[in-house]
């Protein structure tokens, strides 16, 4: 299925690669100072889903605020949310402190340093493995992300769809053969770099590539076509409310439940369409929902409030599969006892742990 390349053109491909990678390689990035695997380790996940200018704050103020592992081991969960506060999918911190105290516990604060053995960490798959394994212990394994894919999709012409997960093992297989034994690290870090760059989704630039003469789908202008990849189902849309109701004493404010969507975090309270409307044909009139959510206020918080929908159109966020759209509704009150969360003060709740729906949610009453 991939046309693979002679011995010569393998050891000219990795000559290529890493010359380019020394010259032009972005060696300023803070988790390349050096191959401390904790570092490796905080900056693969922080980049998973995350952008690299987004993640060079955050894995510096991370740092500064777990300097080791240890320091994250027996981190306070608030501390770890408010650490990751705005980059999403916190089940990712959450797993981190699991593997901290793994490493920690099981292996005497060592860490492992093969793929195989770092897999069995909390939170660390096959990617993860490999870029810790590749850049911190020089085991020569490939770093299989979106970039690799991409990338050696498009150097290969391979057809395998990369949505299924059976075609993980394809890509892995090649880049085994196709990966420099002496700098394994700098070999998946070049490629990552390539597949950001010159080989990147949409604003590819084969022309100034330094692989252009290994790229089987710029030769005959395919590019587009590769990484073949089938479609996976929409988010699912869902409205919801967020009710921002402010007395003198503050805001009404909330923790989470300790399971459950964004558990943990503090927000203002939210309902779902669905927590009113069983029937999913229904049609409600926005008054008929704002009254149901200013019942729901009083059962719940035993606040009364009287409802105004926030002009403008609503916030939105995508989950991985869930589309939310958040209409705010405002209530201005007396300070009244609560029988669930509290009043804060906005300068006092700022410190609390939040999720990105809830920064939109101040972003648009501000
Ligand atoms: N994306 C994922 N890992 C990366 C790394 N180590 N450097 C740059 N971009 C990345």
């Amino acid at each position: 299925m991939i046309d693979m390349w002679g011995e010569e053109k393998i050891r000219a491909f990795r000559a290529t690669l890493l010359d380019w990678y020394d010259e032009a390689g972005r060696a300023d990035l803070p988790w390349r100072e050096n191959q401390d695997p904790y570092r490796v380790w905080v900056s693969e996940i922080m980049l998973q889903q995350t952008q690299v200018q987004t993640v060079i704050p955050y894995f510096n103020r991370f740092m500064t605020m777990f300097p080791t592992l240890n320091d994250l081991a027996a981190a306070p969960e608030q501390d770890l949310l408010k650490a990751w506060e705005g980059l999403g999918y916190y089940s990712r911190v959450r797993n981190m402190q699991k593997a901290a105290i793994q490493v920690r516990d099981d292996y005497n604060g060592v860490w492992p340093d093969t793929m195989t053995e770092l897999e069995n960490l909390t939170g660390i798959g096959p990617y993860t493995a490999a870029a810790i394994a590749s850049i911190s212990f020089k085991e020569p394994v490939p770093a299989i992300d979106g970039n690799a894919f991409r990338v050696f999709a498009r150097l290969f012409k391979i057809d395998a769809d990369i949505a299924q997960p059976k075609t993980r093992k394809v890509f892995f297989d090649l880049g085994l053969q196709l990966i420099d034994p002496e700098r394994p690290g700098d070999f998946n870090q070049a490629i990552m770099d390539l597949g950001s760059s010159y080989m990147s989704a949409k604003n590819y630039d084969s022309e100034h590539s330094p692989v252009k003469q290994f790229n089987a789908a710029y030769a005959d202008g395919t590019e587009d076509f590769y990484p073949v990849k089938s479609k996976a189902p929409k988010p699912r849309p869902i409205t919801y409310f967020a009710v921002a109701v402010h007395s003198p004493a503050g805001y009404l404010w909330e923790q989470r439940p300790t399971t459950g969507l964004l558990a943990n975090f503090w927000t203002m309270p939210l309902y779902a369409l669905t927590d009113f409307v069983t029937d999913p044909d229904a049609e409600w009139s926005e008054d008929e929902m704002i009254a149901a959510t200013e019942k729901r206020l009083l059962a719940d918080y035993g606040v009364v409030a009287e409802l105004t929908k926030m002009a403008g159109r609503p916030v939105t966020h995508v989950y991985t599969h869930q589309k939310w759209t958040v209409t705010v509704l405002t209530a201005e009150v007396e300070a009244m006892p609560l029988q669930r969360g509290t009043w804060r003060d906005f300068d006092a709740l700022t410190r609390d742990p939040q999720p990105k729906i809830q920064e939109k949610v101040w972003k648009r009453l501000n």
